[in-house]
């Protein structure tokens, strides 16, 4: 079987070191290009043509080289935080003009999809709701991409528009945290992911990688791969 072939964008970061790694060691996946800043991003996926591009690097690029991978006829997979729902919305459209498809991923590890599933349950019914993520201290953007899409989510399925409060933490000694607290009068109701290293990514990384060989149009979230 011919291998699925990925370009891995910010590929010395430690995310992205971590997603060589990994893929390297994943049977039927092959990387076949290392982006790094500094490099003609274009240039190199139309010389390499990969099926897939993986980028994670820094927050705001990765609209921008999801958009210049999709012009490139290479299928995106963005980890990288900061795309907005606007920005989704413009990449789902063009990929389907171009026939290709890709996904934007705020976070890889299963756990952090099953707190987000469990959360958006509990809204229905305990509607006041704040999130507390906490992370390392170089961590360079706040809050994390995670929060803000849980924050959406669990915005759009209690049906009202006022934004869920989020809190960053940075510190050392924390790698990567998340809890989604529910108040109601006389209880309170908490759910937490903590992560301790970045294996919790592995498998995500794999699924949606695999899922954006065949996607249609550019949708977020891992639960869509799984
Ligand atoms: N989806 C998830 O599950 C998940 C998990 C963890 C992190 N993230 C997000 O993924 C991104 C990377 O996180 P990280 O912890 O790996 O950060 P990091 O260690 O700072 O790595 C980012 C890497 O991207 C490189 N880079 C920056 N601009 C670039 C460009 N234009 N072209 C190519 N490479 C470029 C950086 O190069 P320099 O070293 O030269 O700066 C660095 O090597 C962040 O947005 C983070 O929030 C997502």
């Amino acid at each position: 079987m011919k291998a699925l072939t990925i370009a891995v964008v910010g590929a010395r970061g430690r995310l992205g070191a971590y997603a060589v790694t990994h893929y390297g060691r994943t049977e039927g996946l092959s990387v076949v290009l290392q982006v790094q800043r500094g490099d003609d991003l274009r240039a190199a996926l139309l010389a390499s043509k990969p099926a897939v591009m993986l980028d994670v690097t820094e927050a705001g690029l990765g609209a921008l080289h999801a958009r210049v991978a999709l012009e490139c006829g290479v299928r995106p997979l963005i980890g990288t935080s900061g795309v907005s729902p606007a920005q989704a919305s413009e990449l789902d459209t063009y990929a389907r003009e171009q026939k290709l498809g890709g996904l934007i991923v705020p976070n890889f590890s299963l756990g952090m999809v099953l707190l987000q599933r469990a959360a958006e349950d509990i809204v229905q019914h305990m509607g006041q709701c704040e999130i507390i993520e906490l992370h390392h201290e170089r961590k360079k953007d706040a809050p994390s991409g995670t929060a803000a899409d849980t924050a959406r989510r669990l915005a759009a399925k209690r049906g009202d528009a006022s934004p869920i409060p989020i809190h960053s933490v940075r510190l050392p000694g924390h790698y990567a945290h998340q809890e989604v607290l529910f108040g109601a009068p006389g209880e309170t109701l908490r759910l937490r992911h903590d992560m301790s290293s970045p294996e919790a990514f592995g498998p995500g990384l794999v699924a949606a990688v695999r899922y954006c060989q065949t996607a249609v149009g550019v949708a977020v979230g891992l639960r869509h791969a799984l």
